[in-house]
């Protein structure tokens, strides 16, 4: 396999000037939910609009606040994937997974579907949505007046939830189809089998967390599995592409990236992963890729 390159740059990824328009063929990226209490302290440290707003919120328990802090998360991903817009190639595709988040604020008990305010926020920067894939996670219990566990009269109607147990891979692309040029020997030798097609083209992807195998510090990271990044990066891109994961967390799209014969650019914002997505890259310099590490 030739030698791959794959760069890693610490900093915020709403803005990648290290990166020139058009050179990107892929995105594959999982990024923080909006309303998942892990990544509350984070929103509010990139953006202190959004720490005031809970502030007010604490103060004055306005129901709009709610809104405008749901709002304001939102946008500060679509910092993100307007930049993603700006450095795809035409044809280029963008992968997202997503998760709705389901929580309790002021006593009221709501979703806040991410996967859709995502999708407007991507049509309106100029991406095609194209179909999806949910991704089915073992079941957690359900949930019964927003506490994790069903309880005993939670058999009886009409006040318990649906469990949410899918999350989301939106599917966008720039542009038009991306042209080859008949018989491209590249294309062909990444081509996938029969069996891959058929399960990997289907909607419903029955796929494992991390949870059984990750290590402490990879969970709290959110980590997903290897081969979630794994399938996206093989079915829209070919061998020697560039691949893009501008909320790269422990590094996995890195690895697929080497595994996989392409090469890669991620963005971690939150420096103390470093030594984690140092021991990862140290363990992939084996398969002939060069990997740096660049610190804004
Ligand atoms: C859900 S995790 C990604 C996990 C990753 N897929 C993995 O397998 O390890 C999201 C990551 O994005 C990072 N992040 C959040 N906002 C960011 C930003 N604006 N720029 C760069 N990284 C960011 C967080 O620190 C976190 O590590």
């Amino acid at each position: 396999m030739p030698q791959t390159h794959h760069t890693v740059i610490i900093g915020n990824s709403q803005q990648m000037p290290e990166i020139a328009n058009q050179t990107i063929h892929l995105m594959v990226t999982s990024p923080p939910y909006p309303m998942i209490q892990m990544w509350d302290k984070q929103f509010c440290e990139l953006d202190p609009k959004i720490a005031a707003l809970w502030k007010k919120l604490e103060a004055e328990g306005k129901e709009e606040l709610v809104a405008e802090i749901y709002d304001a998360m939102h946008q500060n991903l679509a910092r993100v994937w307007a930049e993603t817009y700006r450095v795809l190639i035409d044809g280029g595709i963008a992968c997202i997974n997503i998760g709705d988040a389901t929580r309790s604020i002021n006593g009221k008990f709501r979703v806040f579907p991410n996967h859709s305010r995502t999708i407007e926020h991507c049509e309106k920067i100029g991406f095609t949505t194209l179909p999806y894939i949910l991704w089915k996670k073992p079941t957690t219990k359900p949930l019964y007046k927003g506490k994790g566990a069903y309880l005993g009269s939670g058999f009886l109607p009409p006040n318990a939830y649906v469990t949410l147990d899918c999350e989301f891979i939106l599917l966008f692309r720039k542009g038009k189809l991306r042209k080859f040029p008949p018989h491209d020997p590249t294309r062909y030798a990444s081509k996938l089998t029969k069996q891959q097609r058929d399960e990997w083209f289907s909607q419903i992807w029955n796929v494992t967390g991390t949870h059984q195998t990750a290590n402490e510090l990879e969970r709290r990271t959110a980590a997903y599995p290897d081969e979630i990044p794994e399938r996206l990066v093989r079915m829209f891109s070919v061998k020697g592409d560039c691949v893009l994961d501008p909320f790269l967390g422990s590094g996995t799209t890195t690895k697929v990236a080497v595994e996989t014969g392409r090469e890669s650019v991620g963005y971690e914002a939150d420096q103390n992963l470093l030594p984690l997505l140092r021991k990862k890259i140290e363990a992939l310099k084996v398969a002939m890729a060069e990997v740096r590490v660049v610190k804004r």
